[in-house]
Parts: structure tokens; sequence; C-alpha cells
């Protein structure tokens, strides 16, 4: 078991516990007399529902959502606060996010809205949830075609993280997720990247005790950002390392490829534009590149339109007065938040994963 401690503004705000059960559960986080709703996607609910619900001796209401994307939006927000107020729910109830990335943004959501504020636990099932987004607190949907445009900074009283709930994530999902696990390393951390290329069989293969030791690795790393930058006024920018690109991709793509593969290539292209700038060596650049084949990311993809992702790329809401936060790598293990990429840089970095079919 591994436990971390999450501040908030300078004050101890809750503990990540990783381990391979439900044994530390702290049940005493959940008051006796209160309820406790389960939100949860119909995926989750087949292969994790189960074992949750028997640790939680309150009266538990559960509500499923259809998995994905698609249903992070207000549409399910208002069917989650219908359900709550014909429930009775009051603000000493309890919530609790049983799910991957879209649960648990979603049901932090409400937890900061519904009566101005009701506590909540996130208990991630996939692995990016486990490696990044259940911690840090932010909350939210997606609004029309704009993502998580919609949201709340809310921290949860607990993320519970049980390791064994990954036996039934699809290898797909798995692996989106571990590109978080790389950027983390990428940005702040040079021994956990040597870690990760030493470790990639026993990854690939999903034992738990290295499971455990890559999710409290990624987490610190997440946790001393979050903890310096709670609101994403400088530092915390760093964790979209990979983004910039890879968040242009995944819309050009209509998303047909999964956020942790856009942000694979992402990653490729920040470090090639590093290597250019002569801040990594090239064979830096290779071994980084190389380095998501493993876990069956891409580091390039087909029929790129260069000029629309130029375009994507700079109506980003991450522009900040017309000029655009670039992350790129000082050295691995260094990441720096740059305003001066050019159009031509990112083109050259693009046309570096674009796999042109006439080769
Ligand atoms: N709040 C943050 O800081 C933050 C950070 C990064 C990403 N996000 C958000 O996270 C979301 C993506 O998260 P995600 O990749 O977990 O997607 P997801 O929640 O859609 O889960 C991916 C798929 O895996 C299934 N699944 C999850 N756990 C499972 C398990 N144990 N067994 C079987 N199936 C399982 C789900 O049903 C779903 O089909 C996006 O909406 C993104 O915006 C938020």
């Amino acid at each position: 078991m591994e436990k971390l401690l999450v501040n908030y503004e300078d004050k101890p705000c809750y503990d990540v516990i990783i381990d391979d059960s439900f044994d530390n559960f702290p049940e005493d986080i959940i008051k006796n007399n209160s309820k406790v709703l389960i939100i949860t996607d119909d995926n989750v609910a087949t292969s994790c529902l189960g074992s949750l619900k028997s640790i939680i001796r309150n009266e538990t209401e559960v509500f499923c959502i259809t998995p994905g994307e698609d249903s992070k939006n207000l549409d399910t927000v208002r069917e989650i606060y219908a359900f709550l107020i014909n429930k009775n729910f009051s603000r000493s109830d309890m919530l609790i996010a049983l799910g991957g990335g879209v649960v648990g943004d979603i049901t932090g959501f409400v937890a900061a809205t519904y009566k101005r504020g009701i506590d909540f636990i996130q208990i991630p099932t996939s692995l990016l949830a486990m490696v990044d987004s259940s911690i840090g607190g932010k909350t939210g949907v997606d609004f029309d075609e704009y993502k998580n445009m919609i949201g709340a900074f809310y921290m949860p009283r607990l993320v519970y993280i049980n390791v064994t709930y990954l036996k039934s994530l699809p290898d797909r999902e798995f692996f989106n997720g571990f590109a978080e696990a790389m950027k983390s390393a990428l940005i702040r951390d040079q021994i956990y990247y040597s870690w990760l290329i030493d470790n990639m069989y026993e990854i690939c293969e999903k034992d738990p005790d290295t499971l455990i030791n890559l999710i409290r690795s990624s987490l610190s790393i997440k946790k001393d950002v979050v903890e310096k930058d709670p609101k994403e006024e400088s530092l915390r920018m760093i964790l979209n390392f990979g983004h910039t690109v890879g968040h242009a991709i995944e819309k050009y793509k209509g998303f047909e490829l999964k956020h942790g593969e856009c942000v694979a290539l992402g990653c490729v292209c920040a470090a090639f534009i590093s290597w250019k700038r002569d801040y990594l060596t090239m064979d830096e650049y290779y071994e980084i590149r190389d380095m998501f084949v493993p876990f069956n990311l891409p580091i390039s993809t087909e029929m790129l339109d260069i000029d629309k992702i130029i375009d994507i790329i700079k109506k980003d809401k991450k522009n900040v007065n017309g000029s655009l936060r670039f992350i790129l790598l000082k050295k691995i293990g260094k990441a720096v938040i740059e305003s001066d990429v050019t159009d031509d840089e990112i083109r050259a970095s693009l046309n570096e994963i674009n796999f042109d079919e006439e080769w």
C-alpha cells in the first residue's frame, strides 16, 4: 500500500491510497448516517461495482451513465441532479466516482455544484484516471463541441486506487493511460523516465507491484505541480506537454484516435522541436520517440493536413492574448513553457509524424 497526502492552498486536503485491494479503505470517511450515491458507467459497473458495494455499509444508490466522452455533458449532470433530489440527498451525504476520467470529471462537477457542494470520493478504474485525472481537483463537462468548457476546481475527500481494477480494462485503454505516465516522467523526473524504460516488460504484463510504483511516481509528480499551482496560472501548464499538438490531432481526426494516442504524437512533436532548438540531443529525441512503440502508442499517423492542424492549434483555448504557450523539454525531466514557437517549427514537427502513403 502507498499513501500520498495532497495539499490544497498550503493545507492538507486529501489522501491518495494506492493498493491492490480495498483492505485499507478508511470506512470512517463516510459518516454512519450518510447516504452514498455511486456514479459509474455500464462497463465499469459490470466489472468493478460488486467489490466496491461489498465494502460500503451505508444506504447506497447507483447511477449508471453510458460509457464514453459523449456522456460528459450538462444533460447527464441534469439527470444526476434530478436523481439526487428525488432520493432526498443532502449536503451531508456522499458521492463516489467509480470509473475513468469521464465519470470522475462528471461526478466531481455534480459534487461541486449540488446544494453548493457535497463531499465526493474518487475511485478511478482506468489507468488514465489513476495516473492523472483523479487528483488535482479539475472537474467539469464538455459543452457543444468545446471540451471541458464548463467546470470547477473542487477537491475530493479521498482518492482510493485499487489496481486490481485494471485487469478488466481493455488494452487500448491501458496504453492510452500510459501516455500520461510517460508525459509526467518527461516533464519532471529523469529517474522515473529511466525506470519506465527498465520496467517496460513488467508494465506491459500489468504486474501489480510495478503498477503501484508507476501510479505512485506519476501522481507524486502531478501532486507536486498542482500543489504549487492549483489553478493553472503558470507551472501547472507543463502538464499540457504533448497536449497542444495532441488535442489538435484529436479534433482533426474526429476523435477516432484515443486521447493518449494523440498525446503520444504530441510528445513526439514537442520533443522534436526541443531537439531542433538544441535542448535535447538527437539520441535523446529518438529514444523518447521510440519509447512509445512498445506501449502500442503511435509515433506517426496518416494523412495530416498540416495547415488545418496549425489552424486548430491557434484556436485552442490555451492561447493567451494571441500568443501560443508551448511546452518543450529543456532536458529530459525538465519542461519549460515557451511563447515563441513558430509555425515553421510546428510544421516541421508535424512533417516528422506525418506518415505519407507514397513512401
Ligand atoms: N480532471 C482532470 O484533471 C483530467 C485529466 C486528464 C483527462 N481528463 C478527462 O478524462 C477523460 C478520459 O478519461 P478515460 O481515458 O479514463 O476515459 P473513460 O472514462 O471514457 O474510460 C475509458 C473506457 O474504459 C472503460 N473502463 C474504465 N475503467 C474500466 C475497467 N476497470 N474495466 C473495464 N472498462 C473500464 C470505460 O467504460 C470507458 O469505456 C476525458 O474526458 C478527459 O477530459 C480529466
